[in-house]
């Protein structure tokens, strides 16, 4: 229904151009910026996949602080979040994660900036395999046990 709308409404200029004085370019712009406008939405909109968004598996996971969050944080996070860290390049303070606790303290944001498909952390160029942020997930996802 709103979909329909919205094309509807960028359909319209389109439309109504033949009866605008040629050479015209008054309805140029309203129908671009619209597009541009339907583009940032739709962006905006598939951005980023919430904790939400992935629940626990029923059957609950294996992993475990020991047996993968540590070494994944250490690996890929603790570089720039780790607390004792000098050169944070950047990191905001109080964003550290290197204990489990602050682990669960930050899981729905840390898995919206490296679980699932999310990539926008870490920012450098050593991503950590696409398997590894999908058990991050799971991981984040039931609790971060
Ligand atoms: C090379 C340094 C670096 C590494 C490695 C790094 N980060 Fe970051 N992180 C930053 C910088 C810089 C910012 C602030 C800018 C921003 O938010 O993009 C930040 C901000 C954040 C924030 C706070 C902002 C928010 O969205 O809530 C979170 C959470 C975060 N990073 C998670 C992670 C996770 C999880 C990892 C590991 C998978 C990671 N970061 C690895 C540099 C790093």
């Amino acid at each position: 229904m709103g979909r329909t709308r919205l094309l509807a409404l960028v359909a319209r200029p389109v439309e109504a151009a033949p009866s605008r004085v040629v050479g015209s370019t008054r309805g140029g712009w309203p129908r671009g910026a619209l597009i541009v406008c339907l583009a940032a939405i739709a962006l905006g909109a598939c951005k980023e996949t919430t904790i939400e968004d992935r629940p626990c598996p029923p059957e609950g996971t294996t992993l475990t602080y020991e047996s993968f969050g540590k070494g994944f944080m250490d690996a890929h996070c603790q570089s720039c979040h780790g607390a004792p860290t000098k050169d944070r390049k950047g990191a905001p303070s109080g964003y550290d994660f290197a204990t489990v606790e602050d682990v669960r303290r930050w899981r729905s944001r840390i898995f919206s900036r490296a679980a699932a498909d999310n990539t926008t952390m870490p920012p450098g160029p050593d991503d950590p395999p696409e398997a590894e942020r999908e058990r991050l997930a799971e991981w984040l996802a039931c609790g971060a046990p």
